[in-house]
């Protein structure tokens, strides 16, 4: 978090950016805002990822603390690297969220589904950017970081097509609840 520096100061400026929920408390921005009808919620996870407090009961808390004015409808951006954090993340709040969306791995997963309970839940929604890359940066930089162990500036790969991931998700207004999930994938070549 914070690599940007600015964004320290600027994000208390900025209606609709929001930080993960569960940051430790003195950090700067918030975790949530509403956007129309919708509850937009991002969290980040703690396998394989720096030490956060629980994104778990981040959310619980949240919800207790919205009580009945938190909008029916609710996504949450869930920033995590394991995908067992993140199915279990979804069990979670099957029910009381619209929409569990992962992202971070820049990898789209092929398990979008609707929970039992009615949240459309999708493990990674994947990359918009270029598609022969390691995270959009070009892979022989990360390659020959991986064998050397040598930091090098990331470049953004400049080559090959250009990804769009994304999941289309239909959502019952009144309820809440999700009616279904599904991916949505392109790939453009790129104009010479
Ligand atoms: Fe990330």
């Amino acid at each position: 978090m914070w690599d940007q520096r600015v964004f320290l100061t600027e994000i208390e400026t900025l209606d609709y950016a929001i930080r993960p929920l569960n940051l430790p408390p003195r950090n700067p921005g918030r975790g949530w805002t509403v956007v129309g009808d919708v509850l937009v919620v991002n969290a980040i996870g703690r396998v394989f990822m720096a030490a956060y407090d629980d994104p778990f009961r981040a959310v619980d808390a949240l919800l207790a603390e919205l009580g009945e004015r938190a909008p029916r409808v609710r996504i949450l951006d869930w920033h995590a690297e394991a995908t067992s954090e993140k199915n279990a993340m979804g069990w979670h709040l099957d029910g009381r969220f619209s929409a569990v969306v992962g992202s971070h791995t820049h990898i789209p997963t092929a398990d979008a589904r609707v929970l039992p309970a009615g949240t459309a839940f999708v493990s990674d929604t994947g990359m918009v950017g270029p598609r022969d890359s390691v995270l959009g940066v070009d892979p022989k930089i990360v390659v020959d970081r991986f064998i050397t162990g040598i930091p090098k500036r990331f470049e953004v790969a400049k080559d090959g097509p250009v990804v769009f991931n994304s999941v289309l998700i239909d959502v019952d207004g009144s309820t809440g609840r999700a009616r279904s999930i599904e991916r949505v994938d392109r790939t453009w070549e790129r104009a010479a």
